[in-house]
């Protein structure tokens, strides 16, 4: 009988490293937005047999022998989908990640050379949205819409423009870095209107989309793709979803057009996921995600931070650092990662500073919110996050303000 070691004793140095992450993970306040806890229950189903098995090919047709329960898994995550987002969508499970999808839905519904048309990326757009150093900007041609410079809005006569002029023959509405929400029905207006495929990622999003707290793209867009670890609370992974008529192309993009063997297990903790987010409570919790940034942001305004777009209606929040104390982004990251309070520098609309340090930082609510913070946590939050940055270069202040954090911190994780 083939016996192993329990993680504990086969590797004591990254058992040690794991739980001195989780331990991190435990005292410090969370604000990137693409981020989370995933529950004991997803974690469990990732660490399972499921890895050891190949499955090319989809549920009843595989390249391999011995699919008896990883097919009756994947019919489960499927179904759970499709009832969690309340449509009748053809969904493929398998992407690795959000930026496979993202590649293998351009493939399934473009040609290399074809135009596409996204979100620039300092504008709150993805690297795969066809950002030029991504494949995706390399492949095809791409030409990017952009926020309004003085609202810092999407204005849709605007992106209008931009696609009568460039014919692309598909339209992403998606983000990564925008705080406001997305109106799928005017994107779609444009689509049709210059015959291109509408192309949604909600990875940000898929929480309040499946909690109908955000507008959805299901039933609008021609093809929708999300990752399934950020505010929907599941393993890293990803999926495609597509109007019927598109399910052989994109099934056909993943394999053979794009990866091998799907990911079991996070298949698996997929399901365990959309099984709890079709509860009730998870309904609650993403309007508590929206209380939690209005608030926030909010806060934040009073203390004197100019936010893009002057505030947050979503999960996520863009400050202007150098507007707001004049400092980079990056400088208030690295501040703020002093004191436990974790976040990420990011570009914001019409920078002039670089991705690497740029002039603004992101924050968001979904991971706050899963270990229960409300409304009333949100000044405490507000205030941590200003005391760092007023004390950005005094390390003596900011150890003291790291020891509040983590007291902080027990009241919901301990
Ligand atoms: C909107 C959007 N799409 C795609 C991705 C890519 O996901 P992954 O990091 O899993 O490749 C991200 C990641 O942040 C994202 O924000």
């Amino acid at each position: 009988m083939f016996k192993t070691e329990p993680l504990k004793n086969a590797d004591k140095e990254i058992f040690a490293l794991i739980n001195k992450e989780t331990e991190r993970q435990l005292e410090t306040i969370r604000l990137i937005p693409s981020e989370n806890y995933a529950s004991t229950a997803v974690i469990e189903a990732t660490g399972t047999s499921l890895i050891n098995k190949y499955s090319e090919g989809y549920s009843g047709k595989r390249y391999y022998e011995g699919q008896e329960f990883i097919d009756q898994i994947e019919n489960l995550t499927i179904s759970r989908a499709k009832e969690l987002f309340n449509t009748n969508y053809h969904f493929n499970i398998q992407p690795y990640s959000g930026s496979p999808a993202n590649l293998a839905a351009l493939l399934a519904m473009c040609s290399p050379g074809d135009t596409i048309m996204g979100l620039e990326l300092s504008h709150g757009g993805h690297l795969t949205h066809g950002y030029k150093l991504s494949i995706t900007g390399k492949i095809f041609k791409s030409v990017q819409y952009q926020v309004n410079k003085e609202t810092g809005l999407l204005n849709y006569e605007d992106i209008r423009k931009i696609a009568v002029e460039n014919k692309p023959k598909i339209i992403i509405a998606g983000f990564t870095a925008y705080p406001r929400q997305f109106d799928f029905n005017e994107f779609k207006k444009i689509a049709d209107e210059v015959g291109a495929y509408l192309m949604a990622d909600i990875s940000h999003i898929s929480a309040l989309v499946a909690s109908n707290i955000h507008s959805s793209p299901f039933g609008i867009a021609d093809i929708i793709t999300s990752t399934s670890h950020k505010s929907l609370r599941g393993p890293r992974g990803a999926f495609i979803a597509c109007k019927p008529e598109f399910a052989s192309k994109v099934d056909k993009a993943i394999i053979p057009g794009f990866q091998g063997g799907p990911h079991n297990n996070i298949t698996a903790a997929m399901a365990v996921a959309f099984k709890e987010a079709l509860q009730p409570e998870f309904k609650e919790y993403s309007k508590q995600i929206i209380k939690n940034s209005k608030v926030l942001s909010d806060e934040l305004i009073k203390l004197g931070y100019k936010l893009i777009t002057n505030g947050s209606d979503n999960h996520l929040i863009l400050i202007d650092m150098v507007k707001s104390k004049n400092i980079s982004g990056k400088t208030a990251s690295s501040a703020l990662i002093k004191t436990n309070i974790e976040c990420n520098a990011n570009t914001i609309p019409f920078d002039k500073r670089t991705p690497f340090d740029p002039s603004g930082i992101r924050l968001g609510t979904p991971a706050i919110t899963t270990i229960g913070m409300k409304e009333s946590d949100m000044r405490d939050v507000a205030l941590f996050i200003n005391e760092t940055l007023e004390n950005y270069d005094d390390n003596y202040e900011l150890e003291k303000i790291k020891e509040n954090v983590i007291d902080f911190m027990k009241k919901f994780t301990k």
